[in-house]
């Protein structure tokens, strides 16, 4: 099997996608998959026409490798990829579709507002901030609708914080995902399949050093620590591991995803949102939880292609 690991591209997440593919390079190789490391570059077309791999495996983060326009020039070229078809990613990647659906769906999700640039300006930060907190009241989590990697996302406590969150948002989206903020433990649940459906894999739970899971939080070593299991109720575990499988399908994702939520003071677990191409870097929840599995990586990686390739 000839496999193309692309990973790179021109996101606000070019980096943390550069650390995921090169550490799916060496769990594809540590299984002995000839695999090989592409950029989403303009070389890539004439790269996949020319030399068609067996599959692809995208590990992007961010606006084209995420979106779905990328999986829809893979299946231009009739070239097979691991995870799931375009307009399954570009649903999940826009926060406030991706939340419409599990709402319908029955799945718990924080109420949100939209709100485009246009429309902020309009009104001015204070108007915004009277209408948004009489719908979803006080803490507000802002962040970009569509956007990865605690980029330009921020907790508002208090009024006076809502412009420097607004514009800090929108210095990466025209759209602003105004959430109502529910404390509790934050958690990750990463379903994977392995040719017998989608399972979901023990749920991670995530201890921001200074309380904040923003981008540094993510990426540096010692910032974050993890439990994994989750410390939860078996009960409560059970309803994640439950809700997290329901959200994977809700949007007809396909082979991993990760879904992340929160499990409010009471128990209940609330969808924040669900990765189609979650990080697989050095510091990412994924090949934790399937390290704590007692899965390798590299075969998961390994069967998911070969069933692409199939
Ligand atoms: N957007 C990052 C890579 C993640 O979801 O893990
Ligand atoms: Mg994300």
């Amino acid at each position: 099997l000839r496999v193309l690991v692309l990973a790179g591209g021109l996101s606000y997440e070019r980096d943390v996608s550069l650390r995921s593919g090169r550490r799916v390079l060496d769990a594809l190789r540590s299984v002995g998959v000839h695999a090989e490391l592409h950029d989403a570059d303009t070389a890539l077309l004439p790269t996949l026409m020319a030399d068609p791999p067996d599959a692809v495996v995208i590990a992007l983060h961010g606006s084209t490798g995420e979106d779905g326009s990328l999986r829809g020039v893979l299946d231009l070229c009739d070239v097979p990829y691991v995870g799931c078809d375009a307009r399954s990613a570009r649903l999940a990647w826009d926060k406030p579709s991706a939340k419409a659906v599990l709402r319908e769906a029955g799945i718990p999700t924080p109420d949100w507002v939209a709100l485009p640039h246009d429309r902020f300006s309009e009104l001015g930060a204070v108007a915004v901030l009277d209408r948004i907190a009489d719908r979803l009241g006080l803490p507000l989590m802002i962040k970009p609708t569509q956007g990865g990697s605690g980029l330009g996302a921020a907790v508002v406590r208090d009024a006076a914080a809502l412009p420097a969150a607004m514009v800090g948002c929108f210095a990466y989206d025209s759209t602003a995902l105004v959430e109502r903020y529910i404390p509790g433990m934050d958690v990750a649940v990463s379903v994977v399949d392995l040719g017998d459906g989608p399972q979901a894999l023990p749920a991670v739970e995530i201890v921001p050093r200074n309380g904040v899971y923003d981008y540094a939080a993510r990426y540096t070593a010692g910032l974050t620590t993890w439990h994994t299991p989750a410390r939860l109720e078996p009960a409560v575990a059970a309803e994640v591991a439950e809700i997290a499988l329901a959200a994977h399908s809700a949007l007809g994702l396909r082979d991993l995803s990760r879904v992340d939520l929160i499990v409010d003071e009471a128990g209940h677990p609330h969808v924040l949102e669900v990765n189609v191409s979650p990080g697989m870097t050095e510091t990412s929840l994924l090949p934790l939880a399937v390290q704590a599995a007692g899965l390798d990586f590299g075969a998961l990686l390994g069967s998911m292609v070969s069933r692409a390739a199939s």
